[in-house]
């Protein structure tokens, strides 16, 4: 009845995982393009050998780049470069922003209906970078930009479910900000179970800042890619689900948002509910303890200025 193309631009460490799950779903994607600038050809071609009804080609190099979007209804864009040793912060945006501005041109260009969910990072800034490109070319419909902060909500689980002794599938927590560091605001109170104060200070730290226990893990030469793939694909099935028809799947997700709007928070994550078109309903953030507003009075001027790097990337150029 349906015939959904998704494509994933950046088949590197995250991508190729996060394709192998989404070969795996046959019911709601028929054809799966990765595009990247390397291993494409080699990576479909392995792929395309699993039995299941996904039809996988591989896109190599820019000048395939919009073979790969066209007729795509789901972007999934992983590409960029991970954080590596002697790179600083800005390094990383540098090179990253530029990589998510090119490939939102040529998103804007092929499939500018598309939803459109960006894992490359850093994720405070390119969903910017990418609302504002689609804006100049007058095709930003803020209900299909997502920027994917499943991963915080997965690391959350995991790591509460440890301390209570609990399987972590059966623990929720609501994360909202954005997706670094001191912007990442868990709401531990908002679960349900109770911790002492050294718990909840410890817990806050570790979901905040457990992408760096993989990157020293690996001892420098990359971040998340497994974890981050299934958090990824976990988002674009409930997505794919949505669009579908399915009612009522809510995932957390960094869009534009009124929910901080007043305070010139242009973009935030909450729960979101998906829906046909992309963004359907967003959720508030809900009560706060007196420590989660004061972790979310930190996280409001660091996610300003980061959201402001992303806008003055594109404006300056
Ligand atoms: N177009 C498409 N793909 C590109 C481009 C581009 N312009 N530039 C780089 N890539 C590809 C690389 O060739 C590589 O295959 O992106 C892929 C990235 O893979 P890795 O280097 O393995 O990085 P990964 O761990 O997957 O992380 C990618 O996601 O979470 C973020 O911080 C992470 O920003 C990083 C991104």
């Amino acid at each position: 009845a349906y015939a959904r193309k998704v494509a994933v631009l950046g088949a590197g460490g995250i991508g190729q995982p996060l394709s192998l799950l989404l070969k795996n779903e046959g019911k709601l994607v028929s054809k799966l393009a990765l595009f990247d600038i390397v291993n494409t050809p080699g990576v479909a071609a392995d792929l395309s050998h699993i039995a299941t009804p996904v039809d996988v080609k591989g896109y190599k190099g820019t000048e395939e780049l919009d073979a790969a979007l066209q007729g795509a209804e789901v972007v999934v864009i992983p590409a960029g470069v991970p954080r590596k040793p002697g790179m600083t912060r800005d390094d990383l945006f540098k090179t990253n922003a530029g990589i998510v501005k090119n490939l939102a041109e040529a998103c804007a260009k092929n499939c500018p209906k598309a939803h459109f969910l960006i894992i490359s990072n850093p994720v405070n800034s390119t969903v910017p970078i990418f609302a504002e490109v689609l804006k100049k070319h007058g095709v930003y419909n803020p209900k299909h930009l997502f920027g994917v902060t499943t991963l915080d909500v997965v690391r959350a689980s995991t790591f509460v479910g440890q301390v209570k002794k609990a399987n972590p599938e059966s623990i929720k927590v609501h994360v909202v900000g954005g997706h670094s560091g001191p912007t990442i605001v868990p709401l531990l109170s908002q679960t349900g179970l109770t911790f002492t104060d050294e718990e909840r200070a410890a817990l806050t730290y570790r979901i905040q800042y457990g992408g760096d226990e993989v990157v020293k893990a690996k001892d420098g030469t990359g971040s998340a890619t497994l974890s981050m793939a299934v958090a990824g694909a976990r988002f674009a099935v409930s997505l794919l689900k949505a669009l579908e028809g399915e009612k009522g799947i809510v995932e957390p997700t960094f869009v534009e948002s009124p929910v901080l709007k007043a305070q010139g928070v242009d973009f935030f994550a909450t729960k979101v509910e998906l829906g046909k078109d992309g963004v359907e309903k967003i959720h508030p953030i809900g009560a706060l303890s007196k420590y989660e507003e004061e972790l979310l009075e930190k996280c409001v001027p660091e996610l300003k200025a980061n959201i402001k790097k992303g806008l003055d990337f594109v404006k300056s150029a």
